[in-house]
């Protein structure tokens, strides 16, 4: 039966600053989240109460009218759109020399404790479906490390190989916070030292339905979900992590996503280009694999630097070629950047607002009568911004080619492609690349794939070189090896 909408003087709150908030809520056209007021427990209605009070209703409406009232007008053309100047993967003696002296500028910041990691884990993990922040998943080939175990060894490895501390800040939501730093507590925080370890919140935005409405999946519960990568660089103002960094010295971050298992946590090469250019905000790229691939490219679009989605580029476009033969728009982004601390603090206090994406999706919520919905069609819209819109505030940016084999295989999909059975899968045919390089002989399958499973920790070799220089030649592969 479907429940009579309440007028707001009908809403009985107890405080003066409550119903100067219902009525804020009912100007703002929100008025049938307390349609079920009078169902409610005092406690529920204390839960309400909280989260409207959090809701920025300004910035709310406007989203509402830009995104939904404008009827979703079609995102403008690209005026212009050229490749960018890239640092190529090293091939020749002059290449490998550059990237020889970047190396040793980047390992000079890192060991001089400038270097800091932050990775940002606050996403839903919604077609994974796993049920739990996407970091603590088992996922190493052997012994089932979680992702974050494999991110804490990186770093740890890396502290030791530098004699330096590489502060780590984890960027968590509402909806994993709790389990992620419980996670972190009953692992003993993976050897690393809890001081070095630090989880913030990013903000999180209503989700609303067609009509701008919000949405609501129980009585007294609105639906919210995270702002989006972007929020990354507001909520470590926010947070108190900016300052953290400036106390301890903090000039660079290596930005990251939880769900690349073979992220070069900190990579020194990198860095030092970063460094040498004087750039402020540094995308890394690896090339795209086919032209149709569903991924972001690093472009220049109007005269700036910016990550171009693969719904705005033209067939003309995805097609391009180079005189090579390789794609023209074909540096895809692994979301893997470089940030400088003064750049971060200049994108907040500034002007600088990074603008509001929306993705429509299916949210289960409830309907007029109060009952659950799990809708079949798309029937909400997120809002969220991304952390490559900052790119064009950057003024000066390096981009670097990497091996996508080597860098990059991120988990997203509960099975096929780029899920967890690939990402084991190119963890195990890296490990064999480096025991290759080392002379030891390891077969591949008709895919190309190791016959059989590896495992490498960070702790025994973070690359090829460290491998090489440690592991006894003389192994004979009998198809599983574990190098802890
Ligand atoms: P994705 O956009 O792939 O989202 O985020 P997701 O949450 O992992 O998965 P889906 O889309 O719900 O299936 C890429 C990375 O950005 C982080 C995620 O945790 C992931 O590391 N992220 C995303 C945030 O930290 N906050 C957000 O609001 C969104």
């Amino acid at each position: 039966m479907n429940v009579k909408e309440l007028k707001h003087d009908e809403i009985n709150t107890e405080h003066k600053s409550d119903k100067l908030l219902v009525e804020k809520v009912f100007t703002f056209g929100q008025g049938h989240v307390f349609k079920w007021w009078n169902e409610l427990a005092a406690s529920e209605r204390g839960v309400l109460l909280n989260q409207l009070k959090l809701i920025d209703y300004d910035l709310l409406q406007s989203l509402i009218d830009k995104h939904v009232k404008e009827s979703r007008l079609a995102s403008p053309k690209t005026a212009t759109l050229k490749p960018p100047g890239i640092i190529p993967v090293p091939q020749n003696d002059l290449q490998k020399t550059r990237a020889s002296e970047a190396k040793e500028i980047g390992e000079g910041a890192i060991k001089a404790g400038k270097a800091s990691v932050v990775t940002v884990a606050g996403g839903l993990g919604t077609r994974l479906g796993a049920n739990r922040p996407k970091g603590t998943l088992p996922i190493s080939p052997i012994m089932g490390k979680s992702i974050f175990q494999l991110h804490a060894e990186k770093i740890l490895a890396n502290m030791k190989r530098y004699d330096t501390v590489i502060p780590w800040y984890i960027m968590t939501s509402r909806n994993n916070d709790e389990m992620t730093r419980k996670f972190f507590e009953e692992n003993h925080f993976f050897g690393l030292n809890t001081r070095d370890v630090s989880f913030f919140t990013q903000g999180v935005l209503p989700v609303i339905d067609f009509n701008g409405k919000l949405l609501m999946d129980s009585k007294s519960n609105i639906v919210t979900s995270p702002n989006g990568h972007g929020g990354t660089l507001s909520a470590l103002r926010e947070k108190g992590i900016l300052s953290n960094m400036k106390e301890r010295g903090i000039k660079h971050i290596f930005y990251h996503q939880v769900d690349n298992v073979l992220i070069k946590i900190v990579d020194p090469i990198y860095l030092g280009y970063h460094i040498s250019e004087g750039a402020k905000m540094s995308p890394k790229v690896v090339q795209k694999t086919n032209p149709e691939e569903k991924v972001g490219i690093i472009g220049i679009r109007d005269g700036h630097l910016d990550t171009i989605e693969y719904s705005e580029l033209g067939d003309e476009e995805k097609q391009a070629l180079n005189p090579d033969g390789t794609l023209k728009f074909g540096m895809g982004s692994p979301a893997i950047y470089l940030l400088d601390v003064d750049f971060v603090e200049k994108i907040n206090e500034g002007n600088i607002t990074l603008p509001y994406h929306e993705a429509v999706k299916k949210v289960p919520c409830i309907g007029e009568d109060g009952n659950k919905v799990n809708p079949v069609e798309n029937n909400a819209v997120k809002f969220e911004m991304f952390i490559f819109d900052a790119l064009k505030h950057a003024g000066k940016s390096i981009i670097m080619e990497v091996v996508r084999e080597d860098e990059f295989s991120p988990i997203k999909n509960e099975k096929g492609e780029s899920s967890p059975d690939t990402a084991r899968q190119n963890m195990i045919n890296l490990f064999g690349r480096w025991l290759r390089e080392a002379g030891i002989e390891i077969p591949k399958d008709e895919n190309g794939n190791v016959e059989g499973v590896i495992e490498i920790s960070p702790l025994y070799a973070l690359n090829a070189e460290e491998l090489k220089n440690k592991v006894n030649k003389d192994i004979a592969f009998n198809g599983e090896l574990n190098l802890q």
